[in-house]
């Protein structure tokens, strides 16, 4: 989960490698470092910390000027956050011969390598896996005749384990080459120059025309011209596309940070995920759904694969799927279904839900449910991204980037998506008449104004989350899909406010947990509507007598007109009355405001929370 930009091209390339770099900080700000050639000389600059630092130190000893440039943004795998481990990692050499890389990922087989380089004398000058690969690259180079592709291609047929490489040398000024394996590169393809990153947003503002790039591939990027081929140096296919957002979308925007910014957007998150999935025929229409109803009538069972947020999303859908098709969904962390024996096969559907398309747990999943001969659909934020690609369908969710670490739009928009599939399931089994889904259809269309009332309701919460910011601990508790949100809700607290947090089902403090609450330990209630579940309303009110018997604190999260939750809620945060499937979509809304909120007030970096990354690009 590093930031990787690569350029050559006719402007300053440090200019547009750090303005890349400050782009994808999000994805690890461990370190920072760049690599420019120029006048045939190699020049480096990195340091530990965040891009500030390397910006200071920039400042204080500049790169020469250079056309051709790298650079990296870390975080931290082998080997801690310092100046030695920073990237650009570079072989032995003088500044006329020696290569720089970078890379994202991890190489699973550095060690054997490691001890090879040493038995030949070389020395390393970090704890990392990735400086194996430039003393590689320098010695490989020689039997090339100097082609940095050749040598890249060689040397990645010695690595095992996920990584993006990005190599310059000084003796191929004005080329930029890149590798990758299960780890994310995109090209974005310029007028006289070219682009490669981790992710569209380093360069969206130089070219919205970019290039996916498979599995095993290698990439020759001069100003002029972009080669791909396989690791054997064959010819490989590529598929364009065009970024679908602007520049500005991956700014602030005004906001203080980009998670206030993202969660205001949710309505609209919400709408552009709903936008044009109904056709003129008054069917549901899914983008790029390439399982024809046949295959969707022979399915016995859903999985969903997924990590953090995107498997809450997953455990809320599980609720409605399973009402509208009557088809059993198991909800799987991807990072265990991996690693044991599933029973998935011909007539199994493995959604996997993925913001970033790049999260390694949920990409190795997706894989072994493809080797097990299941029937694969991504519902994904990034277009170009490796898990949509390699799914036999996806559905897009339309958010727009997601900066902030926290994960707020693409979980309602992943929830949608979710939903919609569902509901085309129901569609092509005719589990559902056409009256039914369309009624469900305009409940959604109704979700993008309920959630923008939710927004201009939340300044109490604000304060709420003031007042409790020096709580050691605070739990969540739901019932039906409100659980998903419980567990979302501790989730974002814990990742924002680095406090204990858990989520239960409300129906399961009794058997254990209920031994937790002390006098003043704050419980958020996420109530279900009295009017659409009045039996698991009952519950619920049982459930929070039974806390505040023993001290407990409510933070009632309840529907506008609940009248019986008001004498048992010490705090009380109104939502609107939604159809009871559609409610994680507005009360999970207060629960992100007040994680944004408790961490602001403890000082915390809220976009860039400690120890976290965006993509987890390695299991
Ligand atoms: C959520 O706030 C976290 N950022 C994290 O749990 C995230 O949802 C998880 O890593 C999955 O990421 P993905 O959706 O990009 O696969």
């Amino acid at each position: 989960m590093c930031g990787i930009v690569g350029y050559v091209g006719q402007q300053q390339a440090l200019e547009v490698v750090v303005s890349g770099l400050r782009r994808l900080e999000y994805r690890g700000y461990d370190s920072a470092g760049v690599a420019v050639i120029s006048d045939g000389e190699l020049a480096v600059r990195k340091k530990a910390g965040k891009l500030t630092n390397l910006e200071s130190l920039l400042g204080d000893d500049p790169l020469p000027a250079a056309t051709t440039g790298i650079g990296h943004t870390r975080w931290a795998t082998h080997g801690g956050p310092t100046d030695a481990n920073a990237h650009p990692h570079v072989s032995e050499g003088d500044a006329r011969n020696a290569v720089a890389v970078i890379h994202n990922g991890i190489i699973e087989n550095f060690a054997e390598l490691r001890s090879e380089l040493a038995q030949a004398g070389v020395e390393m000058s970090s704890e990392t896996d990735t400086e194996v690969v430039a003393h590689m690259l320098a010695d490989i180079l020689p039997a090339t005749g100097g082609d940095l592709a050749a040598a890249m291609r060689q040397v990645c047929q010695r690595l095992t384990g996920a990584f993006t490489l990005v190599a310059i040398d000084p003796a191929c000024p004005g080329v930029v080459v890149g590798a990758r394996r299960n780890s994310p590169l995109v090209v974005g393809i310029g007028a006289g120059e070219n682009f490669l990153a981790s992710d569209v947003a380093a360069f969206v503002d130089h070219t919205k025309d970019a290039l996916e790039l498979g599995q095993d591939q290698v990439v020759t990027l001069t100003a002029d011209e972009v080669v791909v081929t396989d690791f054997e140096g064959n010819p490989a296919p590529v598929r364009p596309f065009t970024v679908d957002w602007d520049a500005s979308a991956a700014e602030k925007g005004g906001y203080d940070l980009f998670m206030l910014k993202e969660i205001a957007e949710q309505p609209k998150a919400v709408a552009d995920a709903l936008r044009g999935r109904v056709g003129p025929d008054g069917r549901l229409h899914l983008d790029e759904m390439r399982l024809d109803d046949a295959v969707l009538r022979d399915i016995d069972k859903v999985v969903v694969v997924a990590c953090g947020t995107a498997a809450h999303a997953g455990l809320v859908a599980k609720y409605a799927v399973e009402h509208w098709t009557r088809i059993p969904v198991e909800v799987e962390l991807a990072s265990e279904f991996r690693y044991r024996d599933p029973i998935v096969g011909p007539r199994t559907l493995v959604i996997a839900i993925s913001q970033s398309g790049e999260t390694m747990d949920t990409l190795m999943a997706l894989r072994h449910a493809i080797a097990q001969g299941a029937r694969t659909l991504a519902i994904c934020n990034t277009v170009g991204s490796t898990i949509p690609r390699e799914a036999d369908a996806v559905v897009y969710t339309y958010a727009g980037p997601e900066i902030a670490v926290a994960s707020t739009k693409a979980f309602l928009t992943q929830i949608i998506a979710a939903y919609l599939v569902g509901l085309y399931l129901a569609q092509a089994r005719e589990q559902l008449d056409p009256s039914a889904i369309a009624r469900i259809l305009n409940e959604l269309a109704d979700m993008p104004q309920k959630v923008d009332l939710v927004l201009d309701t939340v300044e109490p919460v604000r304060a709420l989350a003031r007042r409790f910011a020096d709580a050691t601990s605070v739990l969540f508790i739901g019932r039906n899909v409100g659980y998903p949100v419980a567990l979302e809700g501790a989730l974002k607290l814990k990742e924002l406010a680095y406090m204990h947090a858990e989520g239960f089902a409300a129906g399961e403090l009794k058997h254990g947990p209920i031994a937790l609450i002390e006098e003043g330990t704050p419980v958020v209630v996420i109530v279900p509507s009295p009017v659409s579940s009045p039996l698991l309303h009952d519950k619920m009110l049982s459930n929070v007598q039974e806390v505040r018997a023993r001290g407990a604190l409510i933070i009632a999260i309840a529907e506008e007109g609940d009248d019986r939750i008001t004498p048992y809620a010490d705090h009380c945060i109104r939502v609107p009355a939604v159809p009871a499937l559609m409610q994680p979509l507005v009360s999970t809304v207060p629960l992100q405001v007040f994680a944004c909120e408790m961490a602001t007030a403890k000082g915390h970096d809220v976009d860039q929370p400690r120890n976290l990354a965006k993509s987890v690009t390695v299991e």
